[in-house]
C-alpha cells in the first residue's frame, strides 16, 4: 500500500544495516519520500538496493556528516534522519539530526535514562526542530479500541492486566549490544518499553513500580496504574515458551489479559512503521516528552532491587505451562 504524503520529503537513516531499518526503508518508499543518504559502520547493506539504490551510504560518521553539510550549503535539505541505531547511541545520533536541521524520527527506546529526554527536549527547543518517537503499539487498531472502551467505561473501575511475553533469543543475543544492559538497557528496558508506554498511555501514570524478579534474560513485577493492576512477566528464554506453542514451531508467546480475558491484538504488527511515518509526515506523530513515563519506568525497574519471588515466579511459569 502506498500512502503518499503532499512533496517528496529528504531522509537520511543512521543504522541502515540492522533488523529494523527495513521497516523504516519500506515506510520512507511506501510513503513516496526519498533516502538521500544512510550510515552504517557494518557494511552490509545490500538490502538498500532494493529500496533505494542511489542512496549515499557511509561507513563513517565524520564522512556522512560531511555529506549531509554539503548537501544542506548547496540548498538540498535533509528533513528527516531515522535512527535505527544501538539504542544508547541514540541521544547522540539526534543531536547530530538536529543540528543538520532536520526532524528526527527515533527507535524505541529513545534513550535509557530519563534525564537523556530532558537534555534532548533542550536541544529540540533551542534547535527548531521535532523528535518523534516510534511508538507503534499506540497505531494498532486493537489497542487504539481498548483505549477507546477504557476512556468510555466507568471512569472508577480499575482493570487487573496480565502481561506476558516471551520473546526467545539465541545465544547471540548475549554476545551483541542488545545483551550489554549498558547498551540495550537490559529486557525491561529493550523489550518490554513497548508494553509499558502501551499499558500507560491505556490505563494512565504509575502509582507504584514493584519489581519481583530481574535477571539478564527474565524480569517480572507488578505496576501499579492509575486504572489498571498490572502483573508482567518478560522473558527471553525458549525453555518459558508453552509447549503447544513450541509445538507449533514458533519462538514467541505473547498474552495480554484483561480481567482473565485474553486481548486478541496478534495480527498487523509490521505495516505499523509505515503508520508511524503517515502519522509524522501528517503533524501527528508521538513527540519527544510522549516517551516520558515509560522511560521512566524502565529506568526504575532496572534499578530496582527486586523483593523476591514470593511464589509470583512460579504462580507465572505454572500459568503459562497450562496454556
Ligand atoms: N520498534 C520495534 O519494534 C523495534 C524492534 C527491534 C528493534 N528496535 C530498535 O531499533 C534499533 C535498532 O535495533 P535492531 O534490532 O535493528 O538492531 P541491529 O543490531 O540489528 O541494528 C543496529 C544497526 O546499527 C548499526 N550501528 C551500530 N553502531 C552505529 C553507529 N555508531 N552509527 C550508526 N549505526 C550504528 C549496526 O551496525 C546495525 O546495523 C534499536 O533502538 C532497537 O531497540 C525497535
Amino acid at each position: 500500500m502506498t500512502t503518499t504524503t503532499n512533496q517528496a520529503k529528504n531522509f537520511a537513516i543512521i543504522g541502515v544495516g540492522g533488523y529494523i531499518a527495513i521497516r523504516h526503508l519500506k515506510a520512507i518508499k511506501e510513503t513516496g519520500h526519498k533516502l538521500l543518504a544512510t550510515l552504517d559502520p557494518n557494511d552490509s547493506v545490500g538490502i538498500i538496493d532494493s529500496y533505494f539504490p542511489d542512496s549515499h551510504f557511509f561507513v563513517e560518521f565524520e564522512r556522512f556528516d560531511r555529506h549531509v553539510d554539503k548537501l544542506r550549503r548547496s540548498g538540498t535539505q535533509i528533513h528527516y534522519v531515522s535512527i535505527c541505531s544501538p539504542n544508547y547511541l541514540h541521544d547522540s545520533h539526534i543531536r547530530f539530526a538536529l543540528r543538520s536541521g532536520a526532524d528526527v524520527i527515533c527507535e524505541k527506546p529513545i534513550v535509557l535514562n530519563p534525564w537523556n529526554l530532558d537534555a534532548l527536549n533542550e536541544i529540540e527547543k533551542e534547535s527548531g526542530r521535532s523528535i518523534y518517537n516510534v511508538l507503534q503499539l499506540r497505531l494498532h487498531p486493537s489497542i487504539i479500541e481498548l483505549k477507546r472502551q477504557i476512556e468510555q467505561g466507568p471512569q472508577e473501575k480499575i482493570y487487573d492486566i496480565d502481561l506476558t511475553y516471551i520473546t526467545s533469543r539465541g545465544r547471540w543475543y548475549d554476545i551483541s549490544w542488545k545483551g550489554d544492559i549498558h547498551k540495550s538497557g537490559g529486557i525491561a528496558t529493550n523489550i518490554g518499553v513497548h508494553f509499558f508506554d502501551m499499558l500507560i498511555w491505556i490505563f494512565g501514570g504509575v502509582k507504584q513500580n514493584i519489581v519481583h524478579m530481574l535477571e539478564t534474560n527474565k524480569a517480572s513485577g507488578y505496576l501499579d496504574l492509575e486504572r489498571a493492576r498490572v502483573k508482567w512477566y518478560l522473558s527471553l528464554d525458549y525453555n518459558d515458551i508453552p509447549d503447544k506453542v513450541k509445538e507449533q514451531g514458533q519462538r514467541t508467546y505473547r498474552s495480554i489479559k484483561m480481567n482473565e480475558k485474553e486481548i486478541e491484538f496478534s495480527g498487523g504488527f509490521t505495516d505499523l512503521h509505515t503508520e508511524t511515518y503517515t502519522q509524522v509526515l501528517q503533524g501527528k506523530g508521538f513527540p519527544l516528552m510522549e516517551a516520558k513515563p515509560a522511560i521512566e519506568t524502565v529506568y526504575t525497574i532496572r534499578n530496582s532491587t527486586p523483593i523476591g519471588l514470593k511464589g509470583e515466579y512460579h504462580e507465572m511459569c505454572n500459568r503459562i505451562k497450562s496454556t
